[in-house]
């Protein structure tokens, strides 16, 4: 178990030292470690268990810093992180020689962004390095959201957890391209489309869901509880004896067949927002129900946060397939 609380200067102290800490962040929980300290960004793909070819998001609290790590700001990407950040956004740029190979997996870009919380951005203000960091999950498990879920998982690895409470946000940024033109969306994240384009235009939007991506890390089967987890949809329910075994994650509406102590809504007022907050939450608790033996979930209304919410769900009952 590690050490949960609200101390910056002892965080700052262990981020020297090249140990790691989670973080809170707007979107999930962040294992945070000195981006420019190799044997930190190294421990991070250790602890993490996560594979040395998925590259790790860089955190800082200034565009002032950013400039360091990058080449050229684009001016599209000037629109848009000069409205969004601090915030659920994540952009992709070439990069200056500062930032480790380590940190990118070799490749020439690198991902950025100034994340809201009020903590962690106090803390970058602090240190005189940026923050490389991954979900704090092991590789492949449904994100963080609360400093428990991280304790719960990686606590008897980390230095310190930085107590935020729950996150706002509750699904990882949206990342975008700016790498060629025109610009991509590469993770549907937690800040909607919508609100990019109404901005700076169309954008693509290209997701990766294969087993062998070619944007590392967006692997099909991701943020899978351990459990089977199923589309309500191609579920039988008729064909159940147990119903007591089965829980069900709904967007709104419970379902009739089930007993209502099995199911979680994610929003009672259709809320996408709040449906986004809550779902990782929701995926943690049904897994760790012993009672439950399958998950079933749905689609929500795909617009908004819906469209994060429905790419996380797809990838959640990928590996059931
Ligand atoms: O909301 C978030 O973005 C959270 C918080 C902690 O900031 N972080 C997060 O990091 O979700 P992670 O490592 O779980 O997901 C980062 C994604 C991965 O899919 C990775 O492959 C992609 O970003 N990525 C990072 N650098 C990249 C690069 N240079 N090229 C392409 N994809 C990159
Ligand atoms: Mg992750």
């Amino acid at each position: 178990m590690a050490t949960i609380g609200q101390d910056i200067s002892v965080v700052k102290k262990h981020l020297e030292e090249g140990k790691l800490v989670a973080v809170p962040t707007e979107t999930v929980y962040g294992l945070a470690g000195n981006a420019f300290n190799e044997s930190a960004v190294t421990s991070i793909f250790k602890v993490k268990n996560r594979p040395s070819f998925d590259p790790l998001i860089v955190h800082t609290n200034s565009i002032e810093k950013v400039e360091m790590f990058v080449e050229e700001i684009p001016e599209l990407a000037h629109q848009l992180i000069n409205r969004y950040w601090p915030g659920p956004l994540t952009i992709l740029l070439r990069k200056k020689k500062l930032i480790p190979d380590l940190v990118t997996s070799g490749l020439d870009t690198v991902a950025v962004r100034i994340p809201s919380h009020p903590l962690t951005l106090e803390l970058l203000s602090q240190l005189d390095f940026p923050l490389a960091a991954p979900s704090a999950n092991p590789f492949g498990y449904v994100s963080p959201t609360q400093p428990k879920h991280v304790d719960d998982q990686l606590g008897d690895k980390l230095s310190y957890i930085l107590d935020g409470g729950a996150c706002e946000v509750g699904v990882e940024s949206t990342i975008v391209s700016f790498v060629d033109e025109p610009p991509r969306v590469l993770r549907l994240g937690g800040l909607a489309i919508e609100q990019i384009e109404s901005l700076i235009g169309s954008v693509k939007v290209n997701i990766h869901s294969s087993s062998k991506p070619s944007a590392p890390g967006m692997l099909k089967s991701h943020y899978a509880p351990g459990k089977s987890i199923e589309l309500i949809n191609d579920f039988d329910l008729n064909a159940t004896h147990d119903f007591s075994a089965i829980g069900a994650i709904v967007f709104q509406d419970l379902l009739k067949e089930l007993p209502t102590k099995n199911q979680i809504q994610l929003s009672a007022t259709g809320d996408l927002n709040e449906a986004a907050k809550n779902l990782f939450l929701a995926l943690r608790q049904m897994d760790e129900n012993t009672k439950i033996h399958t998950i079933l979930t749905e689609f929500v209304p795909e617009e908004g946060l819906g469209r994060a919410i429905n790419d996380r769900i797809k990838r959640a009952t990928a590996q059931t397939k």
